[in-house]
């Protein structure tokens, strides 16, 4: 896994020619509206790399694409990964290790999910504050020492400095944030009315199918995170479709980028 891991990075490295990365980022469902504000510099198509998963899911793109981002170099997944897709765990996360291969220094992550907690409405960006993993961990099996800990804490799974700065930045932009705790689970149905209710007795406010595995990944290598979910829909609709769930994201997807852009241009 390891090998496979350099190798990867390898190729890539290969093709960016030089170029170094300082923060990843994860482009989740309908919010590919980033991608327009990046100055790319490079792109390489998921289909090229060596040992890339390729993405099936309708809205996810698959590249990566380095460039200058709020005066930040970033490489962002146009196209994630999801386990509901058939990858392993540990294919899942595959691209996160690899993007910390190429030099990240901080993992910024986004999705699309299903609102729990009563007082969220559609269309709202939360903050990630912390999360509930019930997607297979991607640590299972013999520990990539090199990588991190056979144990590794995630006390601080979200970093609350980028929390911090996310709610600087959404103060002097007029964004309303919501805070919550993001439960990760499998897929790929949404959740019945139970389920629903399951994930908010947890202490659930958003509920997904991403997100958690490649933040366990991220912090297993030591990466701070920062991750925002966009309320595509609520526990409490009569009914939720991937095309609801897009359509939503496209709607938050100016507000998501100026948070993100924002938070990028002040980055200690
Ligand atoms: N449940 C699970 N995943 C989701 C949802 C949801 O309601 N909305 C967007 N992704």
């Amino acid at each position: 896994m390891l090998e496979q891991i350099k190798h990867t990075a390898a190729f890539i490295q290969e093709r960016i020619a030089g170029f170094r990365p300082e923060v990843g980022i994860i482009l989740g469902t309908g919010l590919g509206g980033l991608v327009e504000h990046i100055d790319v510099k490079h792109a390489v198509e998921y289909a090229d790399i060596p040992d890339f998963p390729v993405s099936t899911v309708e809205g996810h793109r698959g590249r990566l694409i380095f460039g200058l981002l709020g005066g930040r170099r970033i490489v962002a997944m146009q196209g994630r990964f999801h386990y509901y897709e058939g990858y392993t765990p540990q294919q899942v996360v595959f691209p996160v290790r690899v993007m910390k291969m190429l030099g990240i220094e901080r993992l910024f992550v986004s999705n699309a999910s299903g609102g729990t907690n009563p007082t969220f409405r559609v269309g709202d960006l939360m903050v990630i504050t912390d999360h509930i993993n019930l997607i297979p961990n991607p640590l299972i099996g013999r520990n990539l020492d090199e990588l991190g800990p056979r144990f590794p804490d995630m006390k601080h799974a979200y970093d609350p400095a980028l929390i911090a700065l996310a709610t600087e930045i959404a103060g002097r932009e007029r964004i309303k944030l919501q805070y919550g705790c993001y439960v990760g689970l499998t897929g790929p149905t949404f959740e019945t009315p139970h389920e629903y209710g399951y994930v908010r007795a947890i202490g659930g406010d958003a509920v997904g199918m991403s997100t958690t595995p490649e933040i366990i990944a991220a912090r297993h290598m030591g990466l701070p995170c920062f991750g925002v979910s966009i309320i595509t829909d609520l526990a409490s609709d009569e009914s939720v479709s991937h095309e609801i769930v897009q359509q939503q994201g496209r709607r938050a997807e100016a507000e998501m980028s100026r948070l993100f852009i924002g938070m990028l241009e002040r980055l200690a």
